[in-house]
């Protein structure tokens, strides 16, 4: 057998066309959504991300502002910018991107953002809302995975969904939505006994380790749908994610690509929820 590929890129680019127009139409209203985002130190990864964060911004008519900070600025500051933009409501989403450095308490930045502007979903309140199945700001990476999970019609009530890995920012978001629609869910992690039990039971795999080529196609079900939202560099440059792509693809009934695959749309759902907001707004 050999998988479907789902495209990503493709289903990125409708969304992002769509989200575009909302954001034409919030503009002739004097309505022009905002995201501030926030760099603390020189992460290079980091830095990538939010570099194409506000590109994808700009592309979508979206305003951004973006405000660095050198690895030892003091939380005060931070946390003061975070109140001034709080305030302002010419702003609609505030993002501050992770990890921070170590001075940081990640906690009690992510909390000081308001709950209305948390487009990254990460705030406390989001969190308990979306655990509670209300409605909320979804992070982004997990929101991505289940519209593409909806566009591919992939059922999942009732079915096996297994996530390895159970970071706050994608793990453990995705195992409440795949619970809210309806599938059984399994969340793996490094103290996981047997792995390869969990997961060849899976229609549904979403590997989010960190890891490149650790999900191997002997651990998948045949047919399973297989998301891979790890985004590796391999040493000579080139990017991977944490599906051992070809050996996977022999096996999957439907699989995601790296690069091309859950990526875009991350950014996209980051643009989503950002026009959510200024829709509020604007009522
Ligand atoms: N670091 C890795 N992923 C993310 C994300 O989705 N949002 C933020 N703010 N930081 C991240």
């Amino acid at each position: 057998m050999t998988a479907r590929i789902i495209d990503g890129k493709a289903l990125a680019e409708r969304v992002r066309g769509e989200i575009a127009a909302r954001a034409a139409g919030l503009a002739a209203r004097g309505e022009q959504p905002c995201l501030a985002v926030l760099l603390i130190g020189s992460d290079p990864a980091s830095a990538v991300y939010v570099r194409n964060k506000v590109a994808g911004c700009e592309k979508a008519g979206i305003r951004s502002l973006r405000f660095d900070y050198p690895a030892d600025a003091a939380p005060e500051v931070v946390m003061a910018k975070l109140a001034e933009l709080n305030a302002d409501p010419a702003v609609h989403g505030i993002l501050v991107q992770l990890p921070l450095p170590l001075q940081f308490d990640e906690a009690a930045v992510l909390e000081a953002i308001s709950v209305e502007k948390d487009v990254d979903g990460f705030h406390a309140e989001n969190v308990g809302r979306l655990s509670q199945n209300q409605e909320a700001f979804i992070p982004c990476t997990p929101h991505g995975v289940m519209k593409m999970l909806e566009s591919e019609h992939v059922p999942l009530s009732g079915a096996e969904a297994v996530v390895i890995g159970r970071s706050n920012i994608v793990g453990k978001p995705m195992a409440m939505l795949l619970t809210n629609a309806g599938a059984t869910v399994t969340v793996c992690h490094s103290k996981t006994r047997d792995l390869a039990f969990h997961t060849r039971r899976a229609d549904v795999l979403v590997a989010a380790v960190g890891k490149p080529r650790f999900v191997t196609g002997d651990l998948i079900k045949p047919g399973a749908t297989v998301i891979d939202v790890g985004i590796n560099r391999l040493p000579d440059g080139k990017l991977c994610g944490d599906v051992d792509f070809d050996s996977a693809a022999a096996v999957a009934g439907a699989i995601t690509p790296v690069p091309g695959g859950v990526g875009p749309m991350t950014i996209t759902m980051l643009l989503e929820n950002t026009v959510i907001s200024a829709e509020r707004a604007a009522r």
